[in-house]
């Protein structure tokens, strides 16, 4: 594991753009794995105007992004296939369709799943994959749980995840209960891993995941066992 300490947000969203932006010029056509949430907002906007630069050529890149909300159409405001187009996608010269969200809508959620899953398989999974952490340490929506999970699944969202992401929606009522996430075998395929976290709230989850015992109560904690992962925070560890 590589930790690197950003100086703010700004910084460590630079970084993290640099480590992607290097990963797309030195193969063009790999497949990276994307996270949404306000973490990674500054190194999109990056990616973004680099890519109007002319610096970057998204035009090979696959993505697959790590959850989404079941039961919101593509086309709600908080969705995140919604997230990824405005944040993203509709910035870059991606073609959207090599861009993949779990469809929220599925009428067959286990075979969409399963769909969605061995898409990544099919491309030799995942070159890159960015992670941001959840308050109570998930990566995707995987949650705190009693074992990690291995593919693509639906997950019940937990209550403190709600609670975190009512601040998008006009009540917590409005946040879904549940959710398409990539398991943790998945992100733990990737060949490479990049976790941003900023900001004092994410200090404790953050050495509790890289420091603590590997548990499924804490699913972050589970990237000690990546071969390659950069961490990149403004937080002292
Ligand atoms: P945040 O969410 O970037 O909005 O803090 C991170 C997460 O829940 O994975």
């Amino acid at each position: 594991m590589k930790i690197i300490k950003a100086k703010d947000y700004d910084d460590m969203s630079k970084i993290a753009a640099q480590i992607i932006g290097a990963q797309i010029t030195l193969k063009p056509d790999c497949v990276l794995g994307l996270a949404t949430g306000s973490t990674p907002i500054g190194t999109y906007s990056m990616l973004a105007d680099w890519c109007s630069k002319g610096y970057l050529d998204f035009a090979s890149v696959t993505t697959f992004n790590l959850d989404e909300y079941l039961g919101l159409d593509p086309q709600h405001d908080q969705s995140y296939r919604h997230y990824m187009n405005s944040n993203l996608f509709n910035k870059i010269n991606i073609k959207i369709e090599n861009t993949n969200v779990p469809n929220g809508k599925a009428v067959d959620v286990d075979k969409e799943c399963m769909a969605y899953e061995n898409k990544i398989e099919g491309l030799d999974g995942i070159t890159l994959q960015l992670l941001g952490i959840g308050n109570n340490g998930h990566i995707g929506f995987n949650e705190p749980d009693d074992s990690f999970s291995k593919s693509t699944h639906c997950v019940r969202l937990a209550d403190n995840t709600i609670e975190a992401n009512a601040r998008f929606f006009d009540s917590i009522d409005m946040v879904p209960k549940k959710a398409i996430t990539m398991g943790i075998g998945t992100i733990m395929k990737a060949k490479k891993a990049i976790l941003i976290a900023n900001g004092e709230g994410k200090r404790e989850i953050l050495k509790k995941s890289l420091f603590g015992p590997i548990t499924p109560r804490v699913p972050a904690s589970i990237l000690q066992l990546h071969p390659d992962l950069t961490v990149i925070t403004d937080n002292s560890l």
